[in-house]
């Protein structure tokens, strides 16, 4: 098969390690890709907004698969145009994306069809928002509507905090994704990430994960898009699993058919386990980074067929995935400054050695500069990846490849996994 591959994160680093040792594939391309995925893919040069050009990329390659792995490329109609071209595609469409790149879409979705979530406002102007924070109480949860690169949610425990969030969206500082603004009821309970496939028709859980998103180690710091993450995660008891898919995903693959947009592809549940059971806190519509990551070094089974089944329409054909025992973590290597402004073109050096056993580091946001040299080109930079028997040895392995990078102007969370080492 030739498979192409749209992305340049650590999520698709990690996609393309993984697609890369299926037997099923002759040829990867990625695109744009990052210099991390030259060892598994071929490069070109094409952003993943770039709708035109990857259809024209696919049809080049022959491409019988196209894997989208970031949100933009569905917000920009990817899947649709491929669909237009005949060109199977793991990824949904635009509209069935809105659950995503529009949460007051995703709000209205859910009272419509029922799924549990949060107490929410829709602001269309900063003096509406702050006279709506009279409806919540502290800490205030202040999301963009649009897609924001997981920068866009603030949670305020101070009112006038509160304020300077409303303040800060309309004024523009997530562009057009702040134009509206969503206030939350903040949902108290322990975080996790759960993933589903469907076909349109036919869905299947594919795997869990707990992410960290503050930037710093005690949960403390602004929100990232994660700064870490581990599978399986204990807060997905059983029992929880079962009421997510009941409750949240077959309802939300039902009522996303229902309006006319079935769905293909793979849908990021983000839930709060709370005491009266899972509530929504946001959908994806794409792997979570770096949840893919870990689940990519755990899934056993083949994950080729799976992406090829959802974009064929043929998942209820395939058995349900089989994953390592051995837990995962990643431990996300950042610029300074991030979430804020990263510090641009830190140099990386000592990917090379022997890193750690089991460990594996996937790039996100990096570049090759033309003496070999590899420079920071972005936030979140490096996921430093490892397995191991249990989770305190996986731990241990991905802190001590951590150790050996030298990148002076990077930091990484110290405490990833706390709460499943805590029980
Ligand atoms: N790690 C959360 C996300 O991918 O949005």
């Amino acid at each position: 098969m030739n498979i192409l591959l749209v992305g340049s994160g650590g999520r698709e680093h990690a996609l393309a390690w993984k697609i890369a040792a299926s037997p099923l594939v002759t040829r990867l391309v990625a695109a744009p890709g990052n210099p991390g995925m030259a060892a598994q893919a071929e490069l070109r040069a094409v952003s993943a907004t770039d709708v035109d050009g990857l259809v024209a990329l696919a049809r080049e390659i022959a491409a019988d698969l196209v894997v989208i792995g970031p949100e933009s490329a569905v917000d920009a109609g990817l899947g649709d145009a491929l669909e237009a071209a005949g060109i199977p595609c793991f990824g949904p469409s635009a509209a069935a994306g809105q659950l995503e790149s529009s949460k007051a879409f995703t709000k209205a979705f859910c009272d419509r069809h029922g799924l549990p979530t949060s107490a929410y406002a829709v602001c269309e102007s900063a003096d509406e928002a702050k006279a709506a924070l009279d409806r919540f109480e502290a800490p205030y949860v202040i999301k963009a509507d649009g897609l924001a690169a997981g920068k866009g949610v603030v949670i305020a425990h101070e009112r006038a905090e509160a304020e300077a969030a409303i303040d800060d969206a309309f004024g523009g500082r997530f562009g057009a994704a702040g134009a509206r603004v969503v206030l939350e009821e903040f949902l108290d309970g322990e975080i996790g990430s759960l993933f589903a496939l469907c076909d349109g028709e036919t869905s299947m859980l594919f795997g869990w994960a707990q992410d960290h998103k503050r930037a710093f180690d005690g949960e403390q710091g602004p929100n990232t898009g994660g700064m870490g993450a581990y599978s399986p995660a204990p807060v997905f008891t059983p029992e929880l699993v079962e009421q997510i898919r009941t409750r949240l995903v077959e309802p939300a693959f039902a009522g996303i058919a229902a309006d006319g947009s079935p769905y293909r592809g793979v849908l990021f549940v983000e839930l709060m386990a709370t005491r009266t059971g899972p509530k929504l806190v946001e959908f994806n519509v794409r792997f979570g980074d770096p949840e893919c990551q870990v689940l990519m070094l755990r899934l056993e089974s083949d994950l080729v067929p799976y992406l090829q089944a959802c974009a064929k329409g043929t998942l209820h054909e395939m058995p349900a995935p089989k994953w390592r025992d051995e837990p995962a973590v990643c431990v996300v290597l950042a610029a300074k400054g991030y979430p804020g402004t990263p510090v641009a073109g830190g140099v990386i050096r000592g990917l090379d050695s022997d890193l750690a056993e089991a460990a594996v580091v996937f790039h996100a946001g990096t570049r090759r500069e033309a003496d070999g040299s590899l420079r920071a080109a972005g936030g979140r930079v490096l996921n430093v990846c490892a397995r191991g028997p249990d989770l305190k040895t996986a731990l241990d392995r991905a802190y001590a490849a951590v150790d050996k990078i030298d990148f002076p102007d990077g930091f990484c969370r110290r405490d990833i996994g706390w709460r499943a080492l805590a029980r």
